[in-house]
């Protein structure tokens, strides 16, 4: 007995955790464990045996659990102190510096745009980058031998897909399936397989605007065009609307904005001229109205597409196109 209780003495006080406390608790007084197969050996005993020797195994059984229990007491605190000056909190520490996202400034003025459009009633809608060829060009008035495919150089997908060159596109998907009289707009990134420079990029980004009623007017799409503008640049501004052709639209527009860098003194941005080409517009032409399934007799229409990365440009006077696709950190984070 003595030496069993020496043995077991010494495995419990050789543990240093809760758990190896309870293997060792459970290889001796467990279901299987060494003390209880000793009581059940008992019953084979001859009577005069039975009791002194039953006596001398309650009391180990005893002595071990008192055991058990004051060691657990012991590594239980152990480990609580071990734990606590693990996790101590130095206050005298700096902070873990929190990197905060920035919003890219295209996010910024796309917002924008569509707060102010949004106030004055317009749909806001998405459409596919991935673009059939007929609504790219044929829809909008543009048959395949049309110059102005030309000058719209185009990505051409394996599937005879096209990736869209403009968002202009949107305006018969538009009238195909909402109900007249409405208004929308589709922003959203436009592609070009151009040569890359400070003006041009194979991928930029337009914000389409649609008017369907009755009877629109060039004063109507003037003011929504002057609403915008102001809204986005949060200052009086000044335009010039020249005669410009576009396929989609008769009449058509070239709408200018007075220089916002130098204020119409001339500068790099606007070429000296005091002028910025930033919004071509018109009434829609009575053929895309047709295609976009509604009857000209009974439609009309103005439509206008915002060159977004020209207007990102002048609101933040960035002077090169290609930093708003760049990915660079360096430029995102500046705003
Ligand atoms: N889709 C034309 C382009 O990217 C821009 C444009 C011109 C859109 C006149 C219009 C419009 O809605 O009325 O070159």
């Amino acid at each position: 007995m003595d030496e069993l209780l020496r043995e077991a003495l010494g495995e419990i006080a050789a543990t240093s955790t809760v758990a190896i406390l309870k293997d060792v608790e459970v290889r001796w007084l467990g279901k299987k464990g060494r003390l209880t197969s000793l009581l059940k050996e008992l019953g084979g005993l001859p009577p005069e045996e039975r009791k002194a020797r039953g006596q001398a195994l309650n009391a180990l059984k005893q002595a071990i659990e008192e055991a058990v229990d004051i060691r657990r007491g012991e590594v239980t605190r152990a480990e609580a102190e071990a734990r606590a000056a693990d996790e101590r909190i130095d206050p005298t520490l700096p902070g873990t510096p929190v990197a905060a996202g920035r919003l890219h400034p295209l996010t910024r003025v796309v917002d924008e745009v569509e707060d102010v459009f949004e106030r004055m009633g317009f749909h806001i809608l998405d459409y596919p980058e991935a673009e059939r060829e007929a609504f790219n060009f044929d829809h909008l008035n543009i048959p395949a031998d049309h110059p102005a495919r030309d000058t719209q150089d185009t990505f051409y997908l394996p599937d005879g897909n096209v990736l869209r060159t403009h968002t202009s596109p949107g305006q018969v998907r538009a009238m195909r399936e909402l109900t007249p009289p409405f208004r929308a707009i589709f922003p959203g990134r436009v592609y070009r397989c151009e040569a890359t420079d400070a003006s041009h990029e194979h991928t930029f980004h337009q914000v389409e605007g649609l008017m369907i009623d009755r009877s629109v007017s060039i004063a109507n799409m003037l003011s929504s065009m002057m609403t915008l503008l102001e809204g986005v640049f949060r200052r009086k501004v000044e335009v010039r609307l020249r005669p410009g052709f576009f396929p989609f639209v008769e009449p058509g527009f070239e709408l200018d904005l007075r220089c916002m860098v130098c204020g119409g003194s001339g500068c790099p941005v606007c070429k000296r001229s005091g002028w910025v080409e930033l919004l071509p517009c018109g009434l829609v032409n009575p053929n895309v109205i047709r295609a976009g399934g509604l009857d000209p007799a009974h439609w009309e229409g103005w439509a206008f597409g915002l060159g977004l990365s020209r207007l990102v440009m002048m609101r933040y006077g960035i002077d090169d196109i290609r930093w708003l696709m760049a990915g660079d950190l360096r430029f995102a984070r500046q705003f």
